[in-house]
């Protein structure tokens, strides 16, 4: 019964799992008959330390999904909720129908399905662990945030490399989640397409910058040490950037690349030539002024502190323009950090102090999640917090 594989025990295994690092490894399944494995049928395991979907490769599609959880949901319940959803994620992540899926055909394409889950200060608190307890972001001076796209209680980041796929998964996840919460706000991003470009290629946002240059590497030290805790947990800050891409329309080639400091070609620091070149900060031109301005975006956002650093995974947005505007459009900022307080919150007050970027986005929505380690199979997400 579906109760049966939902109760099933837990932890076992995890230890392994950890040790092989298999939450970054991917396998391709060609279905019998088929000539060639395709990239449809490439899959990213679920089970593992650290969910999936955080140092994946970003696949083109995301879409990430907020509820509120009912007003009477007790801690039980909330179990189940987890119990449900972990369940749908194994299987729709391996390219296998959900349990009670009413059309299986859709989910046979994963093309790099993830499903990551992020839990928020209500629920946390719900679970009754104070160990993990999250705290929402302060308001910052910069912020028009609308109540629309703020907090949550329980995030449903899914992600794929085909579009058909993320709605099939979305929909699986909600018709389970509904008895027990409601849909908050939805936000769907994209990147390019998968073979569009080199794999590995850093993504371009909606003004055209090369944007996700400078980020710890994955699978390095320096990024086990800035995102992942003890435990295999991390938090994600996700804020709604509206860019004003008319106003940006205004700003000649070198405006724009002086706002952040890097060339719009390449994405070089203004003082080299490649992408990956250090900026020089201390570089001055004939006139004796610095090349990288102290108010740019790059030099107002890096710490001498290098521990003050986050994992940037963000997406763009490309909505639907309303009266007379011409394009509703930004970046869905998403980063990953072991502290909120100590890494990602003093690098957002300096943005907000001074960042010439500023004059051109709006922070528009904002919150804060948990997003618990990875289980091992016959475990679910979330169960640490009730143990
Ligand atoms: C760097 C764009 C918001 C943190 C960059 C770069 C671009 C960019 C083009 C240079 C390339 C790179 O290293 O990625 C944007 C846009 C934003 C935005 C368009 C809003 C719509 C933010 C926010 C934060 C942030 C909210 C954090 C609070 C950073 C960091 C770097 C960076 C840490 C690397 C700085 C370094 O070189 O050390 N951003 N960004 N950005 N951005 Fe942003």
């Amino acid at each position: 019964s579906r109760r049966g594989v939902l109760f099933g025990g837990a932890a076992a295994g995890l230890g392994a799992i950890a040790a092989l690092g298999i939450d970054s490894l991917t396998s391709t399944a060609a279905p019998a008959g088929a000539s060639e494995p395709l990239h449809g049928h490439t899959m990213i395991p679920f089970y593992g330390a650290h969910q999936a979907g955080i140092t994946t490769e970003p696949q083109t599609h995301a879409t990430y999904i907020a509820l509120n959880l009912r007003d009477a949901l007790d801690c039980e319940s909330l179990g189940r909720l987890l119990r449900l959803l972990s369940d749908d994620a194994a299987r729709l992540t391996q390219g296998q129908a959900a349990l009670a899926d009413t059309e299986p055909e859709l989910g046979a394409v994963p093309a790099r399905l993830t499903v990551t889950f992020g839990f928020g200060p209500k629920l946390v608190e719900l679970a009754g662990s104070s160990a993990t307890a999250i705290q929402p972001l302060q308001k910052f001076t910069i912020d028009q945030l609308e109540e629309s796209w703020n907090d949550g209680d329980l995030l449903l980041h899914i992600a794929s490399d085909d579009p058909l796929t993320v709605a099939h998964a979305q929909r699986m996840l909600l018709k389970d989640a509904r008895r027990y919460a409601s849909v908050k706000w939805v936000q769907t991003g994209f990147r390019r397409a998968r073979g569009s470009e080199t794999s590995g290629t850093t993504m371009r946002n909606l003004f055209g910058q090369i944007d996700g240059t400078v980020n710890p590497s994955t699978e390095t030290e320096d990024f086990n040490t800035l995102v992942w805790n003890a435990d295999g947990s991390t938090t994600m800050v996700i804020r709604r950037i509206r860019m004003d891409v008319d106003t940006w329309d205004e700003v000649d080639r070198s405006g724009r690349e002086f706002s952040v400091g890097r060339t719009l070609a390449n994405g070089a620091p203004t003082t080299g030539t490649k992408e990956h070149d250090e900026p020089d900060f201390e570089a001055t031109d004939a006139l004796g002024l610095t090349v990288i301005a102290a108010h740019s975006h790059i030099r107002r956002a890096r710490s001498e502190n290098t521990t003050e650093r986050i994992f940037r995974r963000g997406y763009n947005y490309d909505d639907l323009p309303s009266g007379s505007e011409v394009s509703n459009s930004g970046l869905i900022f998403v980063s990953y950090q072991k502290s909120v307080t100590k890494q990602y919150a003093p690098m957002q007050q300096r943005l907000a102090d001074l960042d010439a970027l500023n004059q051109w986005t709006t922070p528009i929505g904002s919150a804060v999640f948990l997003i618990p380690p990875g289980c091992a199979e016959g475990g679910f997400i979330g169960e640490t917090l009730f143990m």
